[in-house]
């Protein structure tokens, strides 16, 4: 089997996932670019793949604020042009799109499954609920293997330093090692259903390989607070956190040396949140055989080792 991935031309390359996980020489990158109807048409012409997986987008909510009609582009517009390409010079591709627990947004029923409702709560909900429909849309309208993966978050030691959870252990662990003082977060109260990418990348495959296209949730079923996430990675690092106080002025403190580590910055808060995220993933169990295997105290000791022993190596933290 040949893998190739689509890069979008930087002036530094970042491949270090692919250097981590040892497969950068058996991926075949190609210059591609969401963006560009062009690049994208000739791309699917050209190699007619047996599978596409559309893993790309602007995937940081909060920037979605600032940068709205670039997300819409990438996210919503992009899948589009996949599609289109799809469609017209290689409709036996199967294809996968990468949508997002983020659709249901301000949650309309407790437990989200492939039958809630949707309502967004960033430019990128907003634009990911394009991206699904649109792949619904094609499988219904032009009969092509196409799959809406609606995933809660997935995370690993390979999780880029913006999103919350890798954050927490790369500046719990500088911490740890003298290196930093202050862990600043936002929203401690947001819950969500953190799971390994590593299970939900099985799922992705799973979808592909079915008799046709559908739309499946995948989530552990567990919802966790970041401030519980902060707590359980402290303990991987051998602290021993409480937290008092209240919003803004809530802190987290080390009872040890009695140090404040964490502090809540309201540079971190979102003009409108998502609060609470629990995913039902049982059409994925029942037709897929799939589960998220992997507990939350798994991934946080995972990510908390990793983490460790990264900045203990004197690594930079990617
Ligand atoms: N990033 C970040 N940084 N989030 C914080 C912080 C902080 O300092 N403090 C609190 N949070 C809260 C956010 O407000 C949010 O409620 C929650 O932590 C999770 O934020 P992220 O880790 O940025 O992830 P996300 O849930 O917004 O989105 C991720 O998961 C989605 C579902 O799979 C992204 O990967 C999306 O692309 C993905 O679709």
């Amino acid at each position: 089997m040949e893998v190739l991935g689509g890069m979008r031309r930087t002036s530094t390359p970042n491949l270090w996932r692919l250097e981590h996980l040892n497969i950068a020489d058996r991926v075949k990158l190609i210059p591609f670019d969401l963006l560009e109807d062009a690049n994208v048409t000739d791309v699917v012409r050209s190699y007619k793949f047996d599978r596409i997986y559309n893993l790309g987008a602007q995937s940081f909510v909060a920037a979605s604020f600032k940068q709205p009609v670039l997300t819409t582009q990438i996210d919503a517009l992009g899948v589009l042009r996949l599609l289109e390409a799809i469609r017209h010079y290689s409709p036996e591709t199967r294809f996968y799109q990468a949508s997002t627990s983020e659709m249901f947004g301000k949650i309309v029923e407790p437990i989200q499954s492939e039958r809630t409702p949707f309502y967004p709560r960033s430019p990128y909900g907003v634009a990911k609920l394009y991206g699904h429909w649109i792949t619904v849309n094609y499988r219904e309208a032009y009969g092509l293997h196409a799959s809406s993966g609606i995933l809660f978050n997935h995370e690993s030691p390979l999780r880029g330093l913006e999103f919350v959870t890798r954050k927490i252990t790369a500046h719990l662990a500088q911490i740890r090692h003298g290196l930093r003082d202050i862990l600043r977060l936002g929203n401690l109260d947001a819950k969500r259903d953190w799971g390994h990418a590593r299970d939900y990348v099985r799922g992705m495959a799973l979808m592909t390989e079915q008799v046709k296209g559908d739309d499946y949730v995948l989530a552990t079923g567990v919802t966790t607070t970041v401030r519980d996430f902060v707590r359980l990675a402290g303990e991987a690092m051998g602290f021993d956190l409480y937290f008092e106080g209240e919003g803004a002025s809530e802190v987290g403190v080390e009872k040890r040396s009695g140090k404040r580590i964490v502090v809540v910055d309201r540079e971190y808060f979102r003009p409108s949140e998502v609060e609470i995220l629990i995913g039902d993933a049982s059409k994925a169990q029942k037709n897929l055989g799939w589960t998220a295997s992997t507990p939350i105290a798994s991934l946080i000791n995972e990510m908390a080792s990793s983490d460790m022993d990264r900045v203990a190596k004197g690594y930079p933290l990617l």
